[in-house]
């Protein structure tokens, strides 16, 4: 029988609409880990981590790679574009030597084939007015082909030649109607070269990654889940269908790599001190007035992935469903928040919505049918703060400052644990 041990897996999670800073805290807690893991989406992720004081943006390996003695594993939950895996190992390779001994692709992880790529404009375009904003990556075409068995995975680069020209063809005669209507044509063959490609790049790290991942839970070894996307991205809860295709949520993240729920010891849900969303769907605290064009400018909000201006609203506590089950929360961007209250002279925090004529707090899963989004109510903080150079501490704070943090915890009844003020990851309070 298993003895009664610790649990020892933390989950980062995004508790928004993505892009809440999820690489610093990842970055923070795998200093010491023995696996980190990315388990959901794929290259629609962009997480950007400081080596040696250089910006790195990250799109499918965990940035703890960097530590000595650390594996990075990329899930069975991952839909994975092999030439941007390449090209990451190639600008890591910079920073730490990438070699099988650091770096695990699951067996299982599903390949997003460039057919896929061309689906996913294919599909955005037949939605007319109704487009969700991909980042047009090939994410949902491939996983609906996961979902419809169709998919390829990686360890299907093994196979013999026969056979995995089998599995094309079936994948091919799928969606050759919609890509011949583009004009676009692939042919067997050609797929076939591209995961013999693969297979000579990549081949190496593809592995049983779920057996790395079960040592080290029975030996209770740290474990550092660097999600991706975001609670309301999600498949399952999120601002469906304005989502992306994964269970990128805090059961999905554990769920994408194999994980029960009994080794899970801290989720960290990832926020910033305002919001901001890209592509379409509610967004309830939204600015479309020039506040919103402050936030964006002084957090610097366009797209690690595509480069899109995000649109940007205040803070908005409903959205922090409380049956997630968070333990931790990670507060970023608290640096600029305090400057755009200096300059707008007020920071709003939403705490409930009046919605059809009620006061709710908790967020209404309708709204696409209803077509109304909720108006939130807001607490209006007076002024702003400016981040003292010194600042290492909590108590090193501004009062104003506290009085925000010390704010949403009372409200959310979640500690904020990590505290981001400046754009480097040392630029981070733990308590
Ligand atoms: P990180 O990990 C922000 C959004 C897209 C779009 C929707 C569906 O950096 O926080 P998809 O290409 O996934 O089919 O697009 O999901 N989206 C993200 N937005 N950050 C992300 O990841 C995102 N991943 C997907 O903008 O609205
Ligand atoms: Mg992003």
């Amino acid at each position: 029988m298993e003895k009664k041990l610790n649990s020892c897996v933390t989950e980062i999670v995004g508790a928004y609409w993505g892009d809440e800073g999820k690489g610093r805290v990842a970055a923070f807690e795998s200093t010491n880990a023995h696996l980190v893991l990315r388990t959901t989406g794929g290259n629609n992720a962009g997480h950007t981590v400081y080596y040696n004081g250089e910006k790195v943006p990250l799109h499918l390996i965990p940035g703890g790679i960097i530590n000595k003695g650390t594996i990075a594993i990329i899930c069975n939950g991952v839909v994975l574009n092999p030439d941007v895996l390449y090209e990451e190992i190639n600008l890591l390779s910079k920073y730490v030597e990438i070699t099988p001994d650091n770096l695990i692709v699951s067996n299982c992880a599903h390949i997003i084939m460039p057919y896929h790529i061309e689906l996913d404009a294919i599909y955005e375009g037949r939605r007319g007015k109704n487009k969700i904003g991909t980042t047009k990556r090939g994410i949902g075409p491939c996983y609906s082909d996961k979902a419809n068995r169709i998919g390829i995975r990686m360890q299907d680069v093994f196979r013999s030649e026969d056979n995995l020209k089998q599995l094309l063809k079936i994948a091919l005669d799928f969606h050759e109607n919609s890509l011949n209507e583009e004009n676009i044509h692939y042919t067997v063959d050609e797929l076939y070269s591209y995961c013999m490609k693969i297979k000579e790049n990549l081949g190496k790290y593809i592995k049983n990654a779920n057996m790395y991942i079960s040592k080290a839970l029975e030996n209770r070894k740290k474990i550092v889940i660097e999600g991706a996307q975001a609670d309301r991205l999600d498949l399952e809860v999120g601002d469906y269908p304005n989502c992306t295709s994964s269970y990128c949520n805090a059961s999905g993240t554990i769920s994408a790599a194999g994980i029960g729920p009994k080794y899970v010891d801290k989720v960290v849900a990832v926020m910033k001190g305002y919001c901001s969303r890209v592509g379409n769907g509610p967004f309830p605290t939204e600015l479309l007035d020039s506040d919103g064009d402050v936030i964006r400018e002084m957090g610097h909000e366009y797209g690690t992935t595509t480069g899109r201006p995000r649109r940007c609203g205040w803070l908005d506590l409903v959205i922090l469903n409380k049956s997630r089950g968070y333990t931790d929360l990670c507060l970023n961007h608290l640096d600029t928040i305090g400057l755009i209250g200096e300059k707008l002279g007020y920071i709003k925090v939403c705490t409930s919505y009046s919605y059809n004529g009620e006061d709710i707090n908790f967020y209404p899963e309708d709204i696409e049918v209803t077509g109304n989004v909720p108006t939130p109510n807001y607490k209006v903080f007076e002024g702003g703060w400016t981040i003292p150079k010194d600042c290492k501490t909590f108590d090193d704070l501004p009062a104003n400052a506290k009085e925000y943090i010390n704010f949403i915890e009372e409200i959310t009844n979640i500690p904020v644990s990590y505290i981001g003020i400046g754009p480097h990851n040392e630029d981070t309070i733990v308590r």
